[in-house]
């Protein structure tokens, strides 16, 4: 699938369900329970490497991965992390980095932060390289932020509107929004031409996502945000198409799982 028919479809009102993804095994199966998109995320750091945060990963990972989820579900749409050290410098370090996903199986790539990744964004999508912007809670900036829901007073929320409508004017063309109020998010959402995708965000944004093994109860201290789709389901792929149809049908996220 490619990017025009993902936003068709999002353009009918249906909910855009993402979820990560990491190797070809998985890809199958959460391709034939339903989902949109497959996001092959710099969490791999920590769900698969077993590290504390995203930051070890490199591109040589990103690269491996993305490889393993496009040989695994051929016809997907693949959302591929650009890590952390591979884009902050210059729009052309994010342009190589972003090709080399590109190269390796992913359809678009996602990276984080507001207004200073405005030119970085502009040079991408100029360049054939569809993006999704990250505003939020930014896992590669945990060091100044800890894990912890953003975009809580007035000041940072109103911050969090400009940088979204900068992004979205530069050439994003989804946006993923983690771990900041609902009714922010909702605003956001009203306010962009293009799909928010939430994590931790609300049930207003135009679709959600969610880590892999913190839906299949993998995850020892999951995020509030997270829902164990595995309790009650009779096998992984039943399990993916729980949270497929909770999404669709508006179910997930439910006020527990909202800031
Ligand atoms: O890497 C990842 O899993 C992500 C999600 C939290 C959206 O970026």
């Amino acid at each position: 699938m490619y990017l025009p028919q993902l936003l068709k479809k999002a353009a009918t009102g249906e909910k855009l369900v993402a979820l990560t993804c990491y190797d070809a095994s998985f890809a199958r199966i959460l391709i034939e329970a339903g989902v949109d998109i497959l996001l092959v995320g710099d969490s791999l750091g920590m769900t698969i490497q077993g590290h504390d945060t995203t930051l070890p990963v490199s591109m040589t990972d990103m690269v491996y991965h993305t490889g393993a989820v496009r040989r695994g579900a051929p016809g997907a749409f693949i959302m591929a992390d650009l890590p952390f050290g591979s884009y902050q410098a210059s729009p052309a370090q994010a342009f190589e980095n972003a090709a080399r996903l590109l190269a390796a199986g992913g359809n678009m790539v996602k990276l984080e932060g507001g207004a200073v990744m405005v030119d970085t964004v502009s040079y991408l999508t100029q360049r054939g390289v569809p993006v999704c912007a990250h505003l939020g809670l930014l896992p590669q900036s945990v060091n100044q932020t800890g894990y912890r829901a953003q975009a809580k007073d007035d000041v940072a929320a109103r911050q969090l509107i400009a940088d979204a409508r900068t992004l979205d004017a530069a050439g994003a063309s989804l946006l993923v929004l983690e771990s900041i109020p609902a009714r922010l998010a909702a605003e956001v959402s009203d306010s962009l031409q293009i799909p928010t995708i939430g994590i931790g965000a609300g049930l207003d944004c135009d679709g959600q996502v969610l880590v892999l093994n913190d839906l299949l109860g993998l995850t020892a201290r999951p995020p509030r945000f997270a829902k164990d789709f595995m309790a009650g389901a009779s096998s992984i792929k039943d399990a993916v198409a729980r949270y497929v149809i909770s999404v669709r049908n508006g179910e997930f996220p439910a006020p527990e799982h909202c800031f």
